[in-house]
């Protein structure tokens, strides 16, 4: 059995809420958590004998202190990372969410290149560093995730430098040509930062290709292949699809909650066709260019006037930042004017939902629709397209996908679009919501096969078997 797994990501798995009788907790929003979280649930982690999960709780350490953390059902421990609000505001909110995010989802005109962004990440970074530091053991596996903690693995790396250090990147690395608009010194911290892991895993092979490209024109280091040789250490870098958890999908139609929220939702679509789309409210996930789809597809179908309902959830997100608080306004008012010019009494043509979802209501809204439309102007991957072709045991259904979503390289027999071609968005609903049942159930087929083959677990095991050989390369190295 291999020894201990520390998991550090910026926001912990579980979010704690007040309530009467005392604190409850929720599983925290985005794929990095739900895929992370799924494998930890499964056999594949059984292989470390104990885990621990690092991060900054999304409450203070007074509650922190107070929640009782052992009725969170998880078989991990949680390593509480306290930073102070004004650092939190600058790392999170400026340099994660106002430079990191924009740029590497090609939003480059949305990046705030502030000098005290840059200074509060290192220092956040820099805490990180000192915190698992002192709990790391010797045969430890650091597996960091996403672009908050790019700088970590350096800096834990000459804390303790024998230590076996991963780091995922869970959204795009963008193209060499976007990267360098970075100030030079970040650059150079950044992808030094990431270097100081011995396995960098991306979700695509163009992700890769990026990030090496970054390290010759931004830092003149050169490649062999995945192999890069920094510092006397070989590291490998690699692409690794994230995956979900195949089998809690595929088998959710046998829970009576779910069943019982499917039966909710087929009652609101009656003998109306049903198309759904469910979202954290963000600028890169083309909410809008979606809804002016659907409001063209009813001008230029008017058969489907009072016979379709499109649900819309769309999930509370990072709403302190500007640009996506206004896009909540902006949501909203498109929404009613769609729905007062279109509507009539007894219809109404969206349905919209501002709130987190819960996952018997997730499952029962991808299993009650007729299409999923996932239509991102970009994304590292999207869990969503694939949970809801898992979720589709009964093989009925049509996926509408993005080819900006890392998800479309795997994804390929859903029908894929450009989610700036609004004109094509609507034209493929109609293709959707026509096509045959047979035909349906093939496309579906080959995805599940697909999902079903490399799920979370699949994903997991081909990280850390990579992690292992990279390993004895670099004894060999040395
Ligand atoms: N999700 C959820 N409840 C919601 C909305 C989303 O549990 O109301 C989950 C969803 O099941 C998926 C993840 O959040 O696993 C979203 O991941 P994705 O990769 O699609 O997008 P991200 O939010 O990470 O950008
Ligand atoms: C994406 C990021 C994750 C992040 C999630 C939710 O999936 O890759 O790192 O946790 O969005 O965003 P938030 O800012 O709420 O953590």
């Amino acid at each position: 059995m291999q020894k201990r797994l520390l998991i550090v990501s910026n926001r912990l798995p579980i979010s704690i809420e007040k309530n009467n009788e005392g604190y409850s907790f929720r599983q925290s929003s985005g794929g990095l958590i739900s895929a992370v979280g799924a494998y930890l649930k499964g056999q594949g982690a059984k292989v470390f004998s104990e885990k621990l999960w690092a991060g900054v709780p999304d409450c203070g350490e007074d509650i922190w202190g107070l929640a009782s953390l052992n009725h969170t059902g998880a078989d991990y421990d949680f390593l509480p990372v306290f930073t102070s609000t004004g650092d939190y505001e600058d790392y999170y909110n400026g340099f994660s969410n106002s430079v990191l995010w924009p740029l590497f989802h090609y939003f480059p005109s949305l990046a705030d290149y502030r000098p005290d962004f840059f200074e509060a990440y290192q220092r956040v970074n820099q805490q990180f560093a000192e915190k698992l530091s002192q709990v790391i053991h010797e045969g430890d596996t650091v597996w960091i995730h996403d672009y908050h903690l790019m700088m970590l693995p350096g800096l834990l790396r000459k804390k303790i430098p024998g230590i076996t250090i991963a780091f995922f990147l869970h959204i795009p690395f963008p193209s060499a040509e976007l990267f360098r608009v970075i100030p030079r010194a970040w650059q150079k911290a950044l992808l030094e930062g990431m270097l100081g892991a011995d396995l960098i895993g991306f979700h695509t092979a163009e992700y890769v290709s990026h990030f090496l490209k970054s390290l010759q024109l931004s830092i003149g280091l050169e490649h062999e292949g995945e192999y890069i040789a920094h510092q006397h250490r070989e590291i490998k870098a690699d692409a690794f699809p994230v995956s979900i958890d195949f089998s809690l999908f595929n088998s959710a139609h046998r829970s009576k909650e779910v069943s019982a929220a499917k039966d909710k939702y087929l009652a609101i679509k009656g003998d109306k066709k049903m198309i759904f789309s469910v979202d954290r409210l963000d600028y890169t996930k083309g909410i809008f260019n979606r809804l002016r789809a659907f409001e063209h597809f009813l001008t230029t179908n008017p058969a489907y006037i009072g016979k379709i309902v499109f649900i819309m959830v769309v999930v509370p997100s990072r709403h302190s930042i500007f640009q996506y608080s206004e896009r909540k306004k902006k949501i909203d008012e498109f929404i009613g004017r769609l729905n007062s010019t279109m509507g009539t009494i007894s219809w109404q043509p969206v349905i919209y939902q501002y709130d987190h979802l819960g996952f018997h209501d997730l499952l029962g809204l991808y299993m009650a629709c007729d299409v999923a439309l996932v239509t991102p102007l970009r994304d590292g991957m999207n869990l969503v397209a694939k949970e809801f072709v898992a979720s589709r045991n009964d093989k009925m259904g049509v996926l509408i996908l993005s080819e900006m979503a890392g998800a479309a390289f795997e994804l390929t027999e859903s029908l894929l679009i450009n989610p700036n071609d609004v004109l094509e968005m609507a034209e493929m609903l109609c293709v959707a919501l026509e096509m045959d049942p047979v035909e349906q159930g093939q496309r579906l087929s080959v995805m599940r096969e697909r999902i079903e083959r490399y799920d979370v677990n699949a994903w997991a095991l081909d990280f850390f078997t990579q992690l292992s050989r990279i390993k004895e390369r670099q004894k060999k190295f040395d």
